[in-house]
């Protein structure tokens, strides 16, 4: 006796599964389109995962929520949200990390080291159908493709933080800290026209850094805004923003996509800023600037391939 394949049909709307601490952000991606669910999960005394999807998800595509700004303890538990889902019948389950870590390792710069970008992306690869999120640091790789073997979106931040400059900031010149930062404060520059430029950085080390710029004149009087991609250690924009003070400059208005904030970071920022602000891809008492439109935007035009071992 031969036995059918039972067929599920596949549910539209995404099932939306935050992580611990990706609550807020897939309630905002839920506004737009789908339904959030829970998974429950806590440590072992001994330090291992229990973890467990209360919602079904047989037959749903799984939109699994998880900012990678702690990337070592979050990721086994994502694997294993990951593994579950898809044991437990998802037609798709898909990343959505509005940060994604492990994007600047991407060659060996010293004889005998990890490029732990291209491991990173084989493991996130293992595990999903597709992947969302929100300016990689491409560097050395053009393109999420170059390292992803799964469909992957990189939404831009560039919209978001230009309509938030535009209402809240009275002539703006917009300042990139270094010149990989070109790419997006020229796009914001565009969308609001406004002046904008960048400065040189020198990075020698860690903690390490200082920046020069350009000659100013002209724009003595407008409100600077630093822009940057990421804030970590956050001395790119502390340098950024002493550099301005000594030539005469207002204090700036500093707007970052990805908000991590190393130690003292952030009060060390506001110590010499006028403002600090960043989008929500990173919780954190700055998030100003919502994404959740732009990733579910994304998420809806994604490429559907499903990966081995989907269920088609
Ligand atoms: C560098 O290439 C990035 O665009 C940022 O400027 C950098 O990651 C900021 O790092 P930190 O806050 O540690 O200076």
């Amino acid at each position: 006796m031969t036995r059918e394949a039972k067929t599920i049909p596949m549910s539209p709307a995404p099932l939306i599964l935050p992580l611990p601490g990706n609550d807020t952000f897939a309630r905002d991606l839920a506004a737009v389109g789908g339904e959030v669910g829970a998974v429950e999960t806590r440590r072992f005394p001994d330090g291992e995962t229990y973890l467990r999807l209360m919602s079904p998800v047989e037959g749903r595509v799984v939109d699994l929520v998880a900012t990678l700004a702690g990337p070592d303890p979050d990721f086994l538990r994502l694997a294993f949200a990951a593994d579950a889902a898809r044991a437990q019948g998802a037609a798709r389950v898909r990343l959505v990390a509005p940060y994604l870590a492990y994007m600047r390792q991407d060659k060996a710069f010293h004889p005998g080291e990890a490029v732990t970008s291209d491991t990173f992306a084989r493991l996130i690869s293992s595990l999903f159908d597709g992947l969302v999120t929100v300016d990689p640091h491409l560097h050395r790789r053009a393109a999420l493709s170059d390292l992803y073997t799964i469909p992957a979106a990189a939404v831009q931040a560039a919209p978001a933080l230009a309509d938030w400059i535009l209402a809240e900031v009275e002539r703006p010149l917009l300042i990139g800290p270094d010149a990989e930062s070109a790419q997006w404060v020229q796009a914001i520059a565009e969308r609001i026209s406004a002046p904008w430029t960048v400065m040189e950085k020198t990075r020698r080390g860690d903690y390490d850094v200082s920046v020069d710029l350009p000659d100013l004149a002209g724009h003595g009087t407008r409100t600077p805004v630093l822009i940057d991609d990421i804030a970590s250690s956050g001395r790119t924009l502390v340098a950024a923003a002493e550099l301005l003070a000594a030539r005469g400059m207002a204090r700036p208005v500093c707007a970052v996509v990805h908000a991590l904030f190393a130690g003292d970071a952030f009060a060390r920022l506001q110590a010499v800023a006028a403002r600090v602000v960043s989008c929500d891809s990173v919780p954190h008492p700055s998030n100003a600037i919502r994404l959740a439109p732009l990733v579910a935007a994304a998420l809806a035009a994604l490429p559907d391939r499903p990966r081995n071992g989907s269920r088609k």
